[in-house]
């Protein structure tokens, strides 16, 4: 098997990770989906979104393999904080977790979350949140994630 290296995406990887985003709706829909518009919109969107997200992308060669994307979220300033550099000053939300089908099971997505702590202990981030699928709950427990009991969830009204 090819070496996987995992980097930070940069914005010229935009259409690489549309692609990887194409692959999981395809894999989830079973089969090709229709939407010529999308890579436009997804473009757009990861324009807006650029400033507060990390993208990390897993390659084989030029191939995309995986992703993992990290929301931050910077706490608001307060008066008196000074040069406190060592005080958690930001927490992560990761999503969009996601390698293809027939790469897994090969500790890629292991270490895209490992990337993404690695980033969050050397910024001494607060914390990291997410919300695992039932299936990835042992595969976040083993990278250190844990249920949380110190966090609130307001669940959609709508069906
Ligand atoms: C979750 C996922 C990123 C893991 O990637 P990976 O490269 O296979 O990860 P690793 O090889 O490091 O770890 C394998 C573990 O992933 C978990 N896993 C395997 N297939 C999975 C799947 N389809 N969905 C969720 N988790 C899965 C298992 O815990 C597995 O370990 P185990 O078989 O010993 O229990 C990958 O399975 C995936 O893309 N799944 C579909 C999308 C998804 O569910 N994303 C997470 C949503 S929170």
């Amino acid at each position: 098997m090819t070496s996987i290296d995992v980097r930070r995406a940069a914005p010229a990887d935009d259409l690489l990770i549309a692609d990887l985003r194409r692959a999981w709706t395809e894999e989830n829909h079973g089969g090709p989906v229709d939407d010529p518009g999308f890579e436009e919109r997804f473009a757009a969107w990861a324009d807006r979104e650029r400033d507060q997200r990390i993208t990390w992308l897993a390659v084989a060669g030029e191939q995309p393999v995986g992703m993992l994307n990290m929301l931050v979220f910077e706490r608001m300033p307060w008066p008196g904080q000074g040069g406190a550099v060592d005080r958690p000053g930001s927490w992560g939300y990761v999503a969009n977790v996601y390698v293809r089908a027939e790469q897994r099971n090969a500790g890629i997505g292991a270490q895209l979350v490992a990337a993404c702590v690695e980033h969050a202990d050397s910024n001494r981030f607060a914390r990291i949140v997410l919300a695992p699928s039932e299936r990835s709950v042992p595969f976040y427990g083993r990278l250190g994630f844990r249920p949380a009991a110190d966090l609130m969830v307001r669940p959609s009204p709508h069906p």
